[in-house]
């Protein structure tokens, strides 16, 4: 039996790692949950889940939890909070697998203590990866404690790598599906509104992933997570735009075969291949092959999508420059969401702060964490000097 600890449970992929669950009661068990601000959601977790432990984002919506079980007589739940909160459950006596699925950094700290502890550990969130992937991969090998790759390029990735020696790979192919702007002018992106670039064509994900499909920054980030996931270089990591997101990535061989996964767009299917490896089991997540009529493919636009670039250069370099890389990012799309600033000026803000930022590799989680800090206050200096150009050349 599986006893997951969920960090993100209330997010789109903990709800699917939950449906997994729902589907399979003799195989997982939900020991453990941590969540951010979505207390109603949460607190029906609770009552259907029956967690030992739950962790949300802030004391006083643990205080606010705790109170509404009480009330409900789930007296026994623990309620925690913050990174501590999320590191307890993740490292919590009796879980066995520990699902990364917390958007952001905020689930680094948790991620890395469940790779110390020795609790293998299905990673969706890639931010964890693009930060501290260095550190991260190095414990985890260190160890001998899995990082099961729930992102599902990577999970394609992984499953194709079974079909020959790390050592036989020429390159990996991850796909893209271009996202919405495609086949946009470039012209008009500084026009793109929160809703048009919310819309996704294949996939249904939270908002930061959803901008950052859109932008391309999120295969940016996937290119960073594949070289440390898979001991890589960034020139053995290639990009291909597939619009019709049905083979998840490739991997090609030094004799020349190349290997792909087909699927669904439904995550549940990586879910399930990270929470059952090195088991395959029966699923209902079929992909009807009478209905694929052609796939297509062509090379990513660096000119339009200029976060390609910034990721690539940050992956030769590491370090902080991965680390602002994403922190930025976070910055920039949380300002666009707002209404703040255009779509365009999300790379523009990114460039800037990756030009400020040293060529340093922390060794520890504090220094990833506080170099995180340092890039997110200088993507704020940076949105505050655009926002005080913008008002100065509108008076
Ligand atoms: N969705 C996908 O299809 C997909 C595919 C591949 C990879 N990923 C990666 O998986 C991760 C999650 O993505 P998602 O789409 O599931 O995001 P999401 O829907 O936005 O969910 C994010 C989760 O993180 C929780 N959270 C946020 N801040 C937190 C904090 N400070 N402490 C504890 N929990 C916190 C949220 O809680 P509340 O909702 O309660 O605030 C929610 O449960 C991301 O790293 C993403 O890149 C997602």
């Amino acid at each position: 039996m599986k006893q997951l600890a969920i960090l993100g449970s209330t997010g789109s992929i903990g709800l699917s790692t939950l449906r997994i669950v729902e589907q399979y009661p003799d195989r997982f068990r939900v020991l453990s949950l941590a969540a951010g601000r979505n207390l109603d959601a949460i607190f029906a977790q609770c009552q259907r889940w029956q967690p030992q432990v739950v962790s949300v984002a802030t004391e006083s919506d643990a205080a606010a939890l705790q109170t509404r079980l009480r009330a409900a007589g789930l007296t026994q739940i623990e309620v925690l909070h913050g990174a501590a909160g999320t590191v307890r459950v993740a490292t919590l006596p009796g879980v066995n697998f520990v699902v990364s699925a917390i958007v952001g950094v905020a689930g680094l700290e948790a991620t890395y203590a469940a790779v110390v502890a020795g609790i293998p550990v299905g990673l969706a969130n890639k931010e964890c990866m693009v930060a501290a992937g260095e550190i991260l991969t190095r414990e985890a090998r260190q160890r001998n404690v899995p990082l099961l790759p729930i992102d599902s390029e990577h999970n394609a990735i992984h499953q194709c790598m079974r079909g020959g020696a790390k050592a036989e790979i020429k390159r990996i192919w991850l796909t893209a599906s271009g996202g919405p702007f495609r086949a946009l002018p470039p012209d008009q992106f500084a026009n793109i509104t929160v809703t048009q670039a919310l819309q996704h064509p294949t996939w249904v994900m939270g908002q930061r992933i959803t901008i950052d499909s859109a932008t391309m920054l999120n295969k940016g980030l996937e290119i960073i997570e594949a070289c440390r996931l898979f001991d890589l270089p960034p020139s053995a990591v290639q990009v291909t735009v597939h619009p019709q997101s049905t083979i998840h990535s490739l991997v090609e061989f030094v004799d020349g075969s190349i290997l792909a996964q087909l699927s669904v767009t439904d995550m549940r299917l990586p879910i399930l291949y990270a929470l059952t490896y090195p088991e395959r089991v029966a699923s209902d997540l079929t992909f009807d092959m009478r209905s694929l009529s052609h796939l297509d493919f062509e090379p990513p636009d660096f000119a339009r999508f200029p976060c390609l670039r910034l990721a690539y250069e940050a992956a030769e370099i590491g370090g902080e420059h991965c680390i602002a890389l994403n922190a930025a990012d976070e910055i920039a799309v949380d300002s666009f969401l707002a209404g703040h600033i255009s779509f365009s000026a999300i790379p523009r803000t990114i460039e800037a702060v990756l030009e400020q930022t040293p060529r340093r590799h922390p060794s520890t989680i504090q220094e990833v964490l506080q170099a995180d800090a340092q890039a997110r206050e200088k993507a704020r200096e940076v949105l505050r000097a655009g926002a005080k150009k913008k008002s100065v050349s509108q008076t």
